[in-house]
């Protein structure tokens, strides 16, 4: 199959037709969010996908429960494989869950008819790592595509394509082919694209994956810009946590098909509480090293705004008058708060040791005890 034809498969189906199978092919920090006064546009519902293959069922995803609120940018993040784009097909029933639900704005999608799935549908653009723009289309006519599907008049589709591509900053660039643009600009018409249908929701699976930091950036504060003036909810996938800070308010971590745990950005950054969550915030730059003699204790100093503005740690080393190894330390400035964690190894004394337990507990710094497992 042509890659355009493949491209258009997956707009069509996106937008119009009923989900298919595709035999052998693989389509397929801020502070504390406030959620009062808002109401989820999307509930999802002990939601569960069981794929059947020839070698048994696999199960893509378990009791997948979360709320996800109008107006937000929530992120979903996981490794490879944990199910993340299961969940995001599932999302706009382009995969249809074999247990629980999907409710868009309070309705269940389990319940509707054909033809009421399709205008949930177009109510979610969608924008992919790989772009899927079709290579024998211009910019303009890529954007005009979807419209095209649902019957929109030639002009009016290309005023609206056109006004959109402004909003992306490409309106230079309408007669170009999509071989002829950069991955920044690719994935923009993408984005011009996915909201030619106006939809309420903006899905993005990995889209800035095969961007360069630079345009990962730029392409961010445009989905954040898109949120922001247009009022457009965007669900963002990935498996980056810095593209989680960069611009989301809550956050679901999924591991092996199930929600590890979720909250605001804030909170899972400065006080991760699953293994998973550690990792993803962590990476690997924790490492227990050997000093001989009986391993001691470690605590993790929890920055939850108020304390990364003291001198936390200087202050203890004088107070105590005893040192401790820091073994891992991050703060980040999300959304003007800053948030993080530090992982320090108390001194082997125990006087000392107690001391600086005593201290910070004095102090009302939050800390807990981490092993070697935690990290
Ligand atoms: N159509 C399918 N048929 C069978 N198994 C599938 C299908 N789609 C996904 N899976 C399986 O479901 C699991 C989750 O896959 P999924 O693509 O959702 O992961 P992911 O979190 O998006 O990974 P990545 O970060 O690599 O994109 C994997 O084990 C995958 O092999
Ligand atoms: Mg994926």
């Amino acid at each position: 199959m042509c890659e355009d034809a493949f491209c258009k498969i997956i707009l069509i189906d996106m937008y119009v037709r009923r989900p298919m199978q595709y035999v052998g092919l693989h389509f397929y920090f801020k502070g504390d969010y406030d959620m009062e006064d808002k109401k989820p546009i999307i509930h999802l519902e002990k939601l569960g996908k069981e794929f059947k293959t020839s070698n048994g069922p696999i199960k893509a995803l378990d009791d997948i429960t979360l709320d996800i609120m109008e107006g937000e940018i929530f992120g979903i993040i996981g490794l490879s494989g944990a199910g993340k784009s299961t969940l995001v097909r599932c999302i706009n029933y382009l995969e249809i869950p074999t247990e629980g639900d999907v409710f868009f704005e309070g309705k269940p999608l389990s319940k509707m008819r054909e033809q009421e799935i399709q205008g949930v549908r177009r109510s979610m653009g969608m924008i992919f790592q790989q772009f899927n723009l079709l290579a024998q289309r211009n910019v303009l006519k890529n954007v005009c595509f979807p419209l095209e599907l649902i019957g929109t008049p030639k002009k009016e589709a290309e005023d609206k394509a056109r006004k959109l591509l402004e909003m992306v900053g490409l309106g230079d660039r309408e007669k170009a082919y999509p071989s002829q643009l950069s991955g920044g600009q690719k994935q923009r018409v993408a984005i011009a694209r996915a909201l030619a249908t106006d939809p309420k929701v903006l899905l993005c699976d990995e889209a800035t994956s095969a961007l360069d930091p630079n345009t990962t950036k730029s392409i961010l504060e445009l989905l954040k810009t898109i949120n922001k003036n247009m009022g457009v909810t965007v669900i963002v996938i990935t498996h980056e946590m810095a593209v989680i800070e960069a611009i989301c308010d809550r956050v679901a971590i999924i591991d092996k098909s199930h929600i590890a745990e979720q909250g605001s950005v804030g909170e899972i950054f400065s006080n991760p509480k699953s293994k998973i969550g550690r990792q993803l915030i962590m990476g690997d730059q924790v490492h227990v090293r050997d000093f001989g003699g009986p391993t001691t204790r470690m605590v993790r100093i929890i920055f939850d705004g108020r304390a990364s503005s003291e001198p936390v740690l200087a202050n203890m080393i004088l107070a105590c008058k005893a040192p401790v190894n820091i073994m891992y330390a991050a703060t980040k400035d999300i959304n003007g708060t800053a948030m993080g964690q530090m992982i320090i190894q108390l001194p082997k004394d125990e006087v000392e040791e107690k001391r600086m337990i005593n201290y910070l507990n004095s102090a009302k710094i939050p800390y807990e005890e981490v092993t070697e497992n935690d990290l």
